[in-house]
């Protein structure tokens, strides 16, 4: 007779979900639980989305690409930021807190605008290639880019700005207008980019300051918990060098 495989034993999971609308005058912050039977492959997308159809139509999150490549899932995983559709719920405990990322503006619920926080910085940063200004000959071929310094700069450009690194930043939570993780990156990737004509003084004016680079505290939780693995605090500590280098060297 063949082995039979035996048969695995399927949880309950319940979801602790911290409920808050703040443009509702009726509603107060509380924890609701949501209990609901865990399925094989299960993620925290699949399960939000089962307790909205079947539990509660009212409950607010966000999602769009379901592949960790939009940004917009990021919550507070049992205290830890992450990605809701990239977590198995089979990697949690049966009771899974699930709160807003923090250091962005409330939606509802677990829904965050992190777009407005995202765009600030952009523009704080001007997170763009600053070319030099030429007529544009429509016949010219663009110079290629040496192979390794591409993949560099690719290699930070995958950034989804899901805001994870932000809301596990204390330093970010102090301090509005710190540029983050994020911000700074950013920065470490225009600064690679040869068609980007702005010298070491032009990045020390953006970001040589507490809202920049100096206001990093190498606390590491940026690092630890950004879902696409970014080096962040190699990037970060890169940027204090050459920004102290240039005020060594005589920079204002
Ligand atoms: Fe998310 Fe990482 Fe980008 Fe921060 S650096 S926004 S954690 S992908
Ligand atoms: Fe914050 Fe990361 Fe610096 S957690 S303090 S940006 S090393
Ligand atoms: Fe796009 Fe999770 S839904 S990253």
């Amino acid at each position: 007779m063949a082995d039979r495989i035996p048969a695995v034993e399927s949880r309950e999971l319940c979801l602790r979900i911290l409920r808050y609308n703040p443009l509702d005058p009726h509603s107060a912050p509380k924890q609701v639980d949501y209990h609901l039977e865990e399925a094989p492959g299960m993620t925290l997308f699949v399960a939000l989305n089962e307790i909205r159809e079947h539990q509660d139509h009212s409950l607010a999150f966000d999602f769009v690409c379901r592949a960790g490549i939009c940004g917009s899932c990021g919550m507070l995983i049992n205290g830890r930021p992450g990605l809701a559709c990239r977590t198995l719920t089979s990697s949690l405990p049966p009771l899974v807190t699930l709160a807003p990322l923090p250091g962005f503006r409330l939606i509802a619920d677990l829904s965050v605008d992190t777009g407005t926080w995202m765009r600030g910085m952009s523009e704080r940063l001007q997170t763009w290639v600053h070319a030099q200004e030429q007529e544009v000959d429509l016949n010219a071929i663009e110079a290629p880019m040496d192979p390794d310094l591409a993949e560099s700069i690719y290699e930070l450009e995958r950034c989804i700005e899901c805001g994870c690194c932000v809301a596990a930043c204390g330093a970010a939570l102090m301090r509005a207008d710190f540029a983050g993780a994020v911000g700074l990156n950013k920065l470490a990737r225009f600064r690679l980019d040869p068609r980007d004509v702005r010298e070491d003084s032009d990045y020390f004016e953006l970001a040589g300051d507490e809202s920049g680079v100096f206001g990093c505290l190498t606390l590491l939780g940026c690092e630890d918990v950004c879902p696409k693995s970014l080096p962040l605090a190699g990037q970060i500590a890169y940027l204090r060098r050459t920004f102290a280098q240039h005020v060594l060297g005589g920079g204002t």
